[in-house]
């Protein structure tokens, strides 16, 4: 049976740490207790929303609706061989866990995500990404429930048109399916992605040798704290804006006026920019507006300074995203999901 809560406090379930109450709270571990809930409560047909880590999402309000925490546990290989083996975890596995084993049994294609926060079954919705790699280049497939009628259907790569940041889930499939496992193809004889360029800068005269998947988690891990906040300590979301994808002919003009913006080719010739440079060129770095503030190692990271509202934090992205756009023409879009 499932335990449905009435007006609790989440503030204990995003990692920005910022005060909201939920009207009806139900943690999910089992798919037969998701089933009935779907059919006996109909979430999908009132404001609705499922939360795992809870590291993307930033409220601004009480939430006058369902929340679904995703606690969905367990780990399976479905398939091994010589070459690449095939693993099954559950949507509400902590994801840098779950790259943590993957990286200790030396299954290589997750080590470049390692400690990014989260769940497992949030990692295909935004198709998470960093230092090189995305999730989409290990995913194979996942299995969903619909939230209106508590079938389950498999959703095969292709289907997910997974995308910088994103994928159907976030698009049109938006809000109608509970992810409840996802497999992973990984590869026991792996190239590690050096791309990054401050990761290579890490194995620069190191024998080829030293390079093994754990080194590069290892690597991968020493970057991250070094630049990105621990929620624990400083609530925050990671990068709070996408980077901005823009046309060359625009990034021309742009090159122009600011010799030293950094910028990345992309596909079909468009350009992506750094957003962290952006907003530190608008003088934001470090700095606060009431308990909301700019992190002063990485300025696409807003934080909470302790005490602040998730209004205050709307309010130091809104004056960024206007400076931004007053310097430089280009506006920023939210990688959060601000409710
Ligand atoms: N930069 C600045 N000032 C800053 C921050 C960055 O000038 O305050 C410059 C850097 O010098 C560098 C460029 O911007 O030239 C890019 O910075 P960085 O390599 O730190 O990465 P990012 O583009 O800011 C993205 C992801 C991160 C991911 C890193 C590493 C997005 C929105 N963010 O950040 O992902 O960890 O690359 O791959 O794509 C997240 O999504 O929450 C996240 C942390």
């Amino acid at each position: 049976m499932i335990n449905i809560l009435e007006n609790i406090s989440l503030k204990n379930f995003t990692t920005f740490g910022v005060e909201a109450k939920a009207r009806y709270f139900a943690a999910v571990s089992e798919y037969e207790d998701l089933k009935s809930l779907i059919l006996n409560e109909q979430p999908a047909n009132q404001k609705h929303l499922i939360i795992g880590g809870g590291s993307n999402l930033l409220f601004t309000r009480d939430f006058d609706g369902w929340i679904l925490h995703n606690k969905i546990k367990g780990l399976e290989i479905t398939e091994e061989t010589d070459e690449y083996v095939l693993v099954n975890a559950g949507s509400g596995e902590n994801w840098s866990d779950f790259v943590d084993y993957t990286v200790a049994q030396d299954w290589g294609g997750l080590e470049n995500l390692s400690l990014i926060p989260g769940t497992v079954g949030a990692a295909p919705v935004q198709n998470i990404g960093a230092y090189g790699a995305e999730q989409k280049d290990t995913f194979l497939k996942l299995e969903a429930m619909n939230l209106k009628t508590g079938e389950i259907r498999t959703f095969e790569k292709e289907a997910c048109a997974f995308a910088y940041r994103s994928s159907i889930f976030k698009t049109h499939e938006k809000g109608k399916w509970f992810i409840m496992k996802v497999q992973f193809r990984l590869q026991k004889q792996t190239q590690p992605k050096l791309d990054y360029k401050p990761l290579k800068n890490y194995f620069s005269g190191k024998p080829a040798s030293a390079i093994t998947i754990k080194a590069v988690s290892k690597a991968v891990k020493t970057i991250r704290r070094s630049k990105l906040p621990d929620p624990k300590v400083l609530g925050n979301s990671g990068s709070f804006f996408k980077n901005p994808v823009i046309s060359k002919h625009d990034f021309l003009s742009l090159q122009q006026k600011f010799p030293d913006i950094p910028f990345y080719e992309i596909a079909d010739g468009k350009i992506k920019l750094a957003a962290g440079w952006l907003i530190e060129q608008s003088g934001w770095k470090g700095k606060s507006l009431g308990q909301a503030a700019v992190h002063d190692k990485q300025a696409l990271v807003l934080i909470n300074l302790g005490k602040a509202t998730g209004l205050e934090i709307l309010k130091l992205s809104e004056a960024i995203r206007e400076d931004v756009f007053n310097q430089f023409d280009i506006r920023l879009e939210p990688e959060v999901l601000i409710l």
